[in-house]
């Protein structure tokens, strides 16, 4: 059984971890990308993952046969988001990763706190039609921050809007940056899926191992 008594608040972080939006992300970069005629591979998005969107745009153009002015780069960006959000147009609350509802509500049940700590500007729309606006005690997301994962901004600034220490927080995390990001404010870490195996102080493959841990029963 994982063991939650050391923590008093698990913080989540969104693409990937609640929700399989991470999928949403590579398919919109792998447009951009065909579009480009830029080379791109599961490796490169797997480096995107955690990483703000203009940042995220530099991993892609590594690979680029040209350079772009910093004009075509917001346009390139404009455009990802745009096919972005047309895919996470249809989602809903079926949508989360399997096992999650089940974790969000034993952390009520028990008297946890939860948060949301993610670099998307897209937080707010996704956890809307996830139903999840007023679930957590605090969201973080891309615009409220400066400095993107790796940096500890997002999870110590979560830490401090719910009032508690690092030290008693779980950072949940798919992304590598995630996990340097959790465990730079001070948090242990649990890594969910192949980005976060080996660096993780806690790690399982998929959410539904983790809510089997957690000793829920998934059908
Ligand atoms: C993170 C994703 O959650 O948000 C990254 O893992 C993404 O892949 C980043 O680049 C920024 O997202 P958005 O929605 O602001 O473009
Ligand atoms: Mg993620």
């Amino acid at each position: 059984m994982f063991d939650l008594s050391p923590y008093d608040a698990i913080v989540f972080d969104l693409d990937g971890v609640i929700v399989s939006t991470d999928e949403q992300h590579y398919l919109a970069w792998k447009m951009i990308a065909d579009d480009e005629g830029i080379p791109y591979s599961r490796e490169i998005n797997n480096r995107q993952r955690g990483v703000s969107r203009m940042e995220s745009l530099d991993v892609l153009l590594e690979a680029a046969p040209k350079a772009y002015s910093q004009a075509e780069k917001n346009e390139m960006a404009f455009r990802k988001n745009e096919e972005y959000k047309r895919g996470i147009s249809f989602l809903k609350p079926g949508d989360m990763l399997e096992g999650m509802p089940e974790i969000l509500a034993l952390l009520k049940e028990k008297g946890l706190k939860s948060a949301i700590a993610s670099s998307s500007k897209n937080t707010n729309t996704i956890l809307e039609r996830l139903e999840l606006s007023n679930w957590f005690d605090a969201v973080v997301s891309g615009s409220d921050i400066k400095a993107s994962k790796p940096d500890p901004e997002v999870f110590s600034l979560a830490a401090q809007w719910l009032g508690l220490d690092p030290a008693k927080c779980l950072c949940v995390e798919d992304a590598k940056a995630g996990i340097e990001s959790g465990r730079g404010a001070g948090m242990k870490t649990l890594g969910i899926g192949p980005s976060t195996r080996g660096i993780s102080d806690f790690h399982f493959e998929e959410t539904r191992d983790f809510a089997l841990a957690l000793g829920i029963s998934l059908s």
